[in-house]
């Protein structure tokens, strides 16, 4: 049985006081809730506070996450962390891939970068949390399968998984993250499916124990449904991840899972 993760990606929201008054806050629902062993909580600040929210969770249950990396080790990368740099702040897990940084930000991503990144986290023993996703225009041409195959392929050229602790997938479809407009539990089924079936061919017997999150407007009241399809292990939530109560709410959504 794959231990439900539910992750936090804060994007460039919150001040350090405003984070260390969330992790407190969702620490107390934790607490409330009793989840600490059976549901796994990661919260994913802004690089420039990793440190201070890693003070915050000492002594709870609760993991840290960078939400970005750059796959050098060190160098003339103006404005760039390595992924040793985020290890030495505590933090255990990385998203790369994000959509926002495939599709949105800067000089946008592509598969081959996000492959070195991949192996960067691997390389400083940390968890990455490889994002892949279809746009509307893929699904709607019926491409959301392939695409899904392309990315998480390329995604792990030269990357070894060899227990769950290796890889996290988060799928998130394009045309539901920050739009209220969240995928079907069908929906997300099939592409979870998709992937587990992918990422068995890709690395062998450890794709049952790799988590494939979801991702895409979660909230409380959606958490559950999609939550209980066999091949989604969890979430991977931005808006509800900023008010305690939602992202309790998620967890305990999550947690119905596994009681
Ligand atoms: P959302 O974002 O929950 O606000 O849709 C999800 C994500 O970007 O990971």
């Amino acid at each position: 049985m794959r231990c439900p993760l539910v992750a936090g990606n804060w994007k460039m929201n919150l001040d350090r006081t405003r984070g260390s008054q969330l992790v407190a806050g969702i620490r107390a629902g934790l607490d409330s809730l009793g989840v600490c062993e059976r549901v796994e909580v990661l919260v994913c600040p802004p690089a420039v506070y990793l440190y201070p929210i890693a003070e915050a969770l000492k002594g709870t249950p609760i993991r840290l996450g960078a939400q970005d990396l750059y796959h050098e080790p060190n160098g003339a990368f103006t404005g760039e962390i390595s992924a040793a740099m985020i290890a030495e702040t505590g933090a255990r897990y990385v998203i790369i891939g994000h959509s926002e940084r495939r599709h949105t930000i800067g000089h946008l991503e592509d598969d081959r970068a996000i492959n070195l990144k991949v192996r960067a986290a691997r390389a400083a023993k940390l968890t990455p949390i490889l994002c892949v996703g279809e746009t509307l225009p893929e699904r709607s041409a019926g491409l959301t399968l392939d695409v899904l195959t392309f990315q998480i392929t390329a995604g792990l050229v030269g990357v070894s998984v060899v227990t769950g602790a290796d890889l996290v997938v988060a799928y998130e479809p394009v045309w539901a993250i920050g739009t209220g407009q969240n995928a079907t539990p069908q929906q997300a089924q099939e592409a979870h499916g998709h992937l587990r079936s992918r990422l068995h061919e890709l690395v062998g017997p450890a794709a049952d124990e790799v988590r494939i999150l979801y991702g895409g407007s979660v909230k409380p009241d959606n958490a559950e449904a999609v939550m209980r399809q066999p091949d989604v292990d969890g979430g991977l939530i931005g808006g509800a991840s900023l008010k305690a109560d939602a992202f309790v709410g998620i967890v305990q959504a999550a947690l119905a899972k596994v009681v």
